[in-house]
């Protein structure tokens, strides 16, 4: 059922993988292309990279539903129900000798810019910044490990900037800062999907080890290899790890940078002195290009179905969630069937306990698809009413890369527009048999009917 590894879930992406041979600089124009593919579109391999010869990246890797069903090896249809079935239980990491991410080993390496090509987004970018990197680490005080992707900005020499807004990894920094220590991290770029998907979940700091999670998802094992230089535990078959320490107490700026949400950050944030980079003989570098499908797809498995799974612990009735695309999380939808207005209030007031990224949530009843825009504007056009059916929650914690919240707190709003009990709510339709015959006729001459 699963990939070994990336190279394998490449190889068997046959026509889903476009390989672009003309060359492509990592300054700006790589991120250009990815922003220009279309909806649905092909994972992207470039494979002439501007001023690395031999490297290659791959980028929009899990930009499609389909894409991502199949690196979970299911369908899109499936997508939810697997995900949830899976990771109902962890599957062990094991020790492994075998690691190819060891084929070349540079300690201290002089320019980490210089040795890999990490792309430059966006025009306002302050610099490179690695976007798809696993920071690996493990709590000073319990041991317990520590898993997410985290943005990093390469500085120039072995320095690089590193946001750590979100826990465990925040915690670990204080807690490490707090004995007088640096914090050892490793950092796995070009992992297969399952594990790059497993390290973004909505673990919570009580939350499931989440290489354990990564395990149940591809249904095997992730082997692991302890890395050169520090004391962290490393996938062994990525297509490259960045070792090193995050210096205590030193916060410096880091960015702008073009962020999920379409807007630069900036940041006073710590900072990683590079001890070791290891990779394979003929690498290929992980690109993420924020604002995108990409991004939209990984949010969407890794919190949407996450939160649907956790509402559902809650709650009977919950048909679907869907985190609207371009949104960063921030904005989702719910379907529930047979909704009552208690209900529905009790729900909204769930999300907004569960994850702090929502910020809006819309409310629909289940027969409305919740990732159909015109389905879900309907229904608010003409099953809502602004003045009864919304809820607003002030004072709440603001999310750090939200610019509308200024730094400071924020507020939450969910809104019901699930229908009323009378026949005037009941959808149209058309009659079944006619339906059926007009999609066959579309069929035949090539169309798919909406
Ligand atoms: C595309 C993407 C980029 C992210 N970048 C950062 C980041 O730069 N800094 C950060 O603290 N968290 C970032 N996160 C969130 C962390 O990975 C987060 O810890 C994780 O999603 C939730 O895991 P947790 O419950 O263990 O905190 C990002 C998430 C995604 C999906």
């Amino acid at each position: 059922m699963s990939y070994a590894d990336l190279r394998a879930f490449l190889a068997d992406l046959g026509s889903d993988l476009l390989k672009v041979g003309q060359a492509f600089d990592p300054k700006h124009e790589m991120a250009a292309l990815l922003r220009a593919m279309p909806a649905n579109g092909p994972a992207v391999l470039f494979e002439n990279v501007a001023g690395h010869p031999g490297a290659r990246v791959v980028g929009n890797l899990v930009a499609s539903r389909k894409r991502v069903a199949k690196a979970l090896a299911t369908s899109e249809a499936e997508l939810a129900a697997t995900y949830l079935q899976r990771t109902r239980q962890g599957i062990a990491p094991r020790q492994t000798s075998d690691a190819p991410v060891k084929e070349i080993c540079h300690l201290a390496p002089a320019d980490l810019g210089a040795l890999l090509p990490v792309l430059t987004h966006y025009a306002g970018d302050g610099g490179p910044f690695i976007t798809t990197g696993v920071v690996l680490c493990t709590d000073p005080l319990t041991g317990r490990r520590g898993m997410g992707i985290h943005r990093m900005m390469v500085k120039g020499g072995r320095r690089m900037g590193i946001l750590l807004a979100n826990p465990p990894l925040s915690t670990f920094l204080a807690n490490a800062e707090a004995a007088g220590r640096p914090l050892d991290i490793a950092v796995a770029l070009g992992v297969e999907p399952a594990l790059l998907i497993a390290a973004v979940v909505k673990a919570g700091p009580l939350g499931p080890d989440k290489m354990d999670l990564a395990g149940a998802l591809r249904g095997a094992p992730v082997d692991l290899i302890r890395a050169e230089t520090v004391a962290v535990d490393v996938p062994a078959r990525a297509e490259i790890v960045i070792e090193g320490r995050v210096l205590p107490g030193l916060r410096e700026a880091e960015g702008p940078f073009g962020e999920n949400t379409g807007y630069y950050f900036s940041n006073l944030s710590p900072v990683v002195e590079v001890t070791a980079v290891t990779h394979r003989r003929d690498f290929i570098y992980p690109a993420l290009c924020p604002w995108t499908a990409d991004v939209d797809a990984l949010l969407s498995l890794a919190a949407g179905t996450e939160l649907l799974g956790q509402l559902r612990t809650q709650m009977a009735g919950i048909a679907d969630l869907d985190l609207t695309t371009g949104t960063c999380g921030f904005t989702a939808v719910i379907a529930l069937a047979k909704a009552r207005p208690t209900d529905v209030r009790r729900l909204i007031h769930l999300v907004f306990g569960m994850d702090k990224r929502v910020k809006l949530v819309t409310v629909v009843d289940d027969d409305v698809d919740v990732r159909d825009a015109r389905e879900v504007s309907w229904a608010l056009a003409t099953r809502f009413q602004p003045d009864r059916d919304t809820v607003i929650l002030s004072g709440m914690e603001g999310y750090v890369i939200d610019p509308s919240c200024g730094g400071g707190t924020g507020s939450r709003m969910g809104m019901d527009a699930t229908r009323g009990s009378g026949p005037e709510f009941d959808k149209i339709t058309i009659p079944a048999a006619a339906a059926a015959k007009a999609r066959s006729v579309l069929a035949e001459i090539g169309f798919v009917a909406g």
